[in-house]
């Protein structure tokens, strides 16, 4: 007996004007399970995402998400709704302290003892950011505001995370650490779409994958399978 998926998008179709960048594309997301959408410049994933965020209107095509239809459902709706989504670029705001930008994360929440916990938990995640507590937050590395928009991003105590390239412009040592993370996030049972250029570490961290090519998506197995595909190999991981 397999649950039914969190999320099914079908169809799903955004433009710019006359450019289309995401061409009618079909995928799901299990309960608890992290998927990988990998693809790359200008495949369509960020467009992808915006979508189901809510940033823009797609001009075609479904998204459900517990089984409801929600592709005309307004932004500010989707954090009550459980979908928390780290924008690429991370998106903190700099002028807030590291406490700050994680209180926010909770604005929709109104129990504050939990509130607490989870806070103690994304410290626990994070303990830079715990440090770090009293500083702004323009003024942390790169790495750094990953964490904290990852921290944030949980604080709204979301059922579904879609991360858009989490490893974007960081070093190796913190691009690993942010994925230890993100790891143990998955463990505990969130479910997570996450967007990578970075194939080969996306893949070895999630269930599932799919490959997208100029807004289509032409590929999709087991992320073990994905990683022994010839033809991911070839494109995706530089072999
Ligand atoms: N605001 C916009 N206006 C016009 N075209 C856009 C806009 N945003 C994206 N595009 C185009 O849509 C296509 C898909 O872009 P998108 O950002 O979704 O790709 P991506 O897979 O996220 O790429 P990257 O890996 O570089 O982040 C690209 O051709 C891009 O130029
Ligand atoms: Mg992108």
């Amino acid at each position: 007996m397999v649950a039914e998926p969190l999320l099914i998008v079908e169809g799903l179709r955004v433009a710019y004007g006359g450019i289309q960048a995401v061409r009618g594309i079909t995928f799901h997301i299990n309960p608890g399970e992290m998927v990988a959408l990998i693809g790359a410049n200008g495949a369509g994933k960020t467009s992808t995402l915006k979508a189901l965020s809510r940033m823009l209107d797609p001009v075609g095509g479904s998204i459900r998400y517990q089984g409801q239809e929600i592709v005309k459902l307004p932004p500010h709706r989707l954090v009550r709704e459980g979908i928390a989504l780290v924008p690429e670029g991370r998106g903190v705001f700099p002028r807030l302290t590291i406490a700050e930008n994680l209180a926010m994360g909770a604005f929709t929440r109104d129990d504050k003892a939990d509130i607490a916990a989870d806070l103690e938990h994304v410290y626990g995640l994070f303990p830079r950011l715990k440090e770090r507590e009293k500083q702004l937050a323009g003024t942390l590395s790169g790495g750094e505001q990953q964490m904290l928009a990852i921290g944030r991003a949980l604080m709204s105590r979301p059922k579904l995370l879609l991360l858009d390239e989490p490893s974007m412009g960081l070093a190796p040592i913190m691009v690993q650490k942010i994925f230890e993370v993100i790891r143990m996030v998955a463990a505990e049972g969130m479910t997570i779409l996450l967007i990578e250029q970075n194939a080969r570490l996306a893949l070895e961290s999630s269930q599932r994958g799919y490959v997208m090519e100029s807004g289509e998506i032409t590929l999709t197995d087991e992320a073990s399978s994905l990683l022994h595909n010839p033809k991911v190999r070839e494109a995706y991981l530089g072999e």
